[in-house]
């Protein structure tokens, strides 16, 4: 993708920015003070667009609310990765009818990964006719103006047409956490794993400058926050559309040169491009947190090979071997799917025999979900669904087991966590994260949020440990 192409000008920018006060100008005409429900699906990434969003909707001079009863425009922003992220928000869409009736001025809005999906687009056009707006990821800059559009003309508006993507920078976000932060260092995904939808909703992968990342790094810094986690499909390909010599190890050594008490952490690395490289920055920067989320999908090599994912079980060990020898303690977690179409009992079982081996500290397991348009969609899949259920139960409780013992390993322990919010447990009202990212319900008093202590561990369990500030 040519460069001049893939970042947005500033003159589009700075048009959005005149929507966004023609609204603002709309709204106190009327008096009125306007309020937004934004309901973010999904992961980190559409998290971060949903702070984009709310940052464009501030802008316009909306106020927000958690409730799409009492709200003036209601935004679904969307997953497309499983049926049942899908069918969840089918089920949402069918709710605002009933808030719409009650209140027929209120906008209803669809973005996300989702609404970039042709099936689902063509479905809401149909079939969902409350729904006023309806744009995907590569639109997300634009809605300032698909929203005016929409006011304007009272007609419904969808902007849903495939693209490449794009990068706009400069668009506001709104955190409502103090502590943490999300950046996205790149966008899309080129890797094409058999079973995923994301490259086909989220375009093709695309480097922010690093000049662009370093300043937003600093300015979270500068600003208090104290965890700031780096985002991409596979931050590993960062700065391979660049031209500049530069990849994702030479970012995170530049940003730990930023002066401050804070973490990086990223997500998500494809063991395929991770480097010894990376590995040693990561063990040379004091900024950066001994925590890797490396997804493995699979412990067969086979399965592996259906899955697209260029490496193998070896490969993947080694991986692991290299980055535990330079960081000692390391904490590591990973995405398994069990269940890919033609996968048999004994390759799920190479997976669980791979979670054994490893000890991971934590899992994020998921039954394979078939994703129209994907190749593993069109391939056979005659295992029942009760059946991969069996195989997924036996992976739980591996893993559970291995989450309990290695929890149960740091009591006794004094760890330095960061404070990072209250909690609505009265024994523990803190909660607190380790540099690994483990969870720590604290005592204490909320003074502590946003700083890091020293806490002393006092008790675990599968999915946290407690402890108490030391004195
Ligand atoms: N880009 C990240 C990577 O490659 O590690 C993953 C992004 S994806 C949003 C998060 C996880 O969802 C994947 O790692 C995979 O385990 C899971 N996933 C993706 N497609 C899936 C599908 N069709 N069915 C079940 N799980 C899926
Ligand atoms: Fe999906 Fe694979 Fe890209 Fe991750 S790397 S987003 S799993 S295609
Ligand atoms: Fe993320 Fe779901 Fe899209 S996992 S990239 S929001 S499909």
């Amino acid at each position: 993708m040519e460069r001049e192409k893939v970042l947005v000008p500033e003159a589009d920018l700075s048009r959005q920015r005149e929507f966004q006060q023609r609204v603002r100008a709309m709204f106190a005409a009327r008096e009125a003070h306007p309020r937004a429900c934004v309901d973010t699906f999904g992961c980190q990434q559409n998290v971060a667009d949903g702070q984009k969003l709310m940052g464009m909707l501030e802008q316009m001079g909306f106020a927000f609310t958690r409730e799409p009863r009492e709200a003036d425009l209601v935004i679904l922003n969307t997953c497309a990765v499983r049926e049942h992220a899908e069918q969840r928000v089918f089920g949402n869409l069918g709710i605002l009818t009933h808030t719409k009736r009650e209140n027929p001025e209120q906008i209803v809005a669809l973005c996300g990964c989702m609404a970039q999906e042709e099936r689902v687009s063509k479905r809401v056009r149909e079939s969902y006719r409350h729904v006023d707006l309806v744009f995907g990821p590569h639109a997300l800059w634009r809605f300032p103006e698909l929203l005016w559009q929409v006011y304007e003309t009272k007609k419904r508006v969808f902007a849903v047409a495939d693209e490449d993507g794009t990068i706009a920078e400069g668009i506001p976000a709104v955190r409502e956490d103090g502590v943490k932060a999300w950046v996205s260092v790149m966008y899309g995904c080129n890797n094409f794993c058999s079973y995923c939808i994301v490259p086909y909703v989220r375009g093709r992968e695309r480097s922010r400058e690093p000049a662009a990342v370093l300043a937003e790094v600093r300015q979270l810094v500068e600003a208090g926050y104290r965890d700031i986690t780096l985002l991409g499909q596979n931050v590993n390909s960062y700065g391979n559309d660049l031209d500049l010599d530069y990849d994702f190890a030479d970012l995170l050594a530049d940003i730990d040169r930023i002066p401050g008490e804070y973490l990086i952490r990223f997500m998500s690395s494809h063991p395929k491009d991770a480097t010894k490289k990376l590995f040693d920055t990561m063990a040379r920067c004091s900024h950066v947190a001994r925590q890797l989320h490396l997804p493995f999908q699979s412990g067969s090599d086979r399965i592996l090979r259906e899955m697209n994912r260029r490496y193998t079980r070896a490969q993947y060990r080694a991986l692991v071997d290299y980055a535990r020898g330079v960081m000692p303690g390391l904490v590591l977690t990973s995405d398994v799917i069990i269940g890919f179409p033609g996968e048999t009992e004994a390759e799920a079982m190479e997976t669980v025999s791979l979670v054994e081996e490893i000890g991971f500290d934590a899992l994020f397991t998921f039954i394979y979900s078939p994703r129209p348009g994907t190749k593993a969609a069109a391939l056979p899949d005659p295992v029942p669904r009760e059946e991969k259920q069996k195989w997924f139960d036996r992976l739980l409780e591996v893993q559970n087991a291995q989450s309990a013992a290695l929890h149960a390993g740091y009591v006794g322990k004094t760890l330095r966590v960061l404070v990072d919010g209250a909690s609505d447990d009265p024994a523990y009202p803190l909660s607190s994260r380790t540099e690994g990212n483990r969870l720590v319900r604290l005592t204490g008093s909320e003074g502590l949020i946003g700083r890091f202590i020293d806490a002393r561990i006092t008790g675990s369990n599968t999915w946290a440990l407690y402890g108490e500030p030391e004195e």
